[in-house]
């Protein structure tokens, strides 16, 4: 059993988990992911590893609340303890001094691109993160990036905070202005997929972490199959990390959309049980 040391409401519909994994916080790295089961009838979900304290033996994941799993995760609390959390899984985030960086978070992808803003920063890049919000409430962690990052620009869709518009109009604004050397997007698949098209007539490497259903994260069960050019791949072990610019999008929106029926059907009898 794994204790949970926390959890906390961030902002609407969007929580932080904090659980006591000594093991996994002594090995993880930036852009790495957890499989945690929620309780022993729960199915595993992968969540991105936000932050971790090796001395404390702690990992930190950011979760947005979409279904029956992270909406049991959203109902747990320090001293309860879940079934089953397994990682560092997945492969590290490339982290080299690449130049100036653009790191763009939305969602939960606001804490997910922490560690590696961090990490880049380290190594000697001009870091500049950029993050979606469809609104100023629903944005966290703002002064943790900001203190990480060299510049730090949040975009908001209805205009209440920083820039009016959406992330990738901001992302295409900052590459007119300087010479971007690298861009690397966490969050929602939409904003990654427009990300990466913005980026793409500049020939600018971008890297998003896909996030397709998975169920073992071993590599067994083929279940997060993602075509990356031609070649197929599973983001469980061959990423989550991958080229925006070679990613078949449409591919991934429609196997993300596979189970919706069955998702749904799930989240109602659960809510049942809780009336
Ligand atoms: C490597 C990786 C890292 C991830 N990191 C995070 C994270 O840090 N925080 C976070 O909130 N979410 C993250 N996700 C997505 C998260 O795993 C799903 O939101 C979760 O599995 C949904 O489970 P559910 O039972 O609550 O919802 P479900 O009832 O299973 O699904 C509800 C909706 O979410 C979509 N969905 C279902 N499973 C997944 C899945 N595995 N990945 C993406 N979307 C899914 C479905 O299309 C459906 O529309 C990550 C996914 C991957 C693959
Ligand atoms: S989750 Fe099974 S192969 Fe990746």
């Amino acid at each position: 059993m794994f204790k949970i040391i926390k959890r906390e409401n961030l902002v609407p519909n969007i929580h932080l988990i904090k659980i006591h994994a000594p093991k996994i916080a002594e090995k993880c790295k930036p852009g790495q992911f957890v499989i945690i089961m929620p309780d022993e009838k729960g199915e595993r979900i992968p969540l991105s590893i936000a932050d971790w304290d090796k001395e404390e033996g702690t990992i930190t994941s950011v979760f947005l609340v979409v279904g029956t799993s992270t909406f049991k995760l959203s109902r747990l609390n320090a001293g309860d303890s879940i079934p089953s959390f397994v990682g560092p899984l997945g492969r590290a985030s490339e982290i080299d001094n690449f130049g100036t960086v653009v790191c763009v978070g939305g969602c939960y992808g606001i804490g997910a691109i922490y560690p590696i803003v961090k990490a880049l920063k380290e190594k000697g890049n001009e870091v500049i993160t950029l993050i979606d919000v469809r609104s100023k409430y629903l944005l966290y962690w703002e002064e943790k990036l900001k203190k990480a990052s060299d510049e730090f620009i949040v975009s908001s869709r209805d205009g209440s905070y920083g820039f009016n518009g959406y992330a990738p109009e901001a992302l295409k604004d900052l590459i007119q202005k300087e010479k971007i050397d690298r861009v690397i997007v966490v969050g929602c698949t939409y904003l990654m997929y427009k990300c990466s098209e913005t980026t793409k007539p500049y020939k600018i490497k971008t890297t998003v972490s896909l996030n397709p259903i998975m169920v073992d994260g071993t590599g067994m069960c083929g279940a997060c199959r993602v075509k990356i050019g031609e070649e197929t791949k599973f983001a469980c072990v061959d990423g989550p990390e991958f080229d925006g610019h070679s990613v078949d999008w449409e591919e991934l929106f429609a196997r993300r959309k596979f189970y919706f029926d069955d998702e749904i059907l799930s989240l109602c009898e659960w809510e049942k049980r809780l009336i």
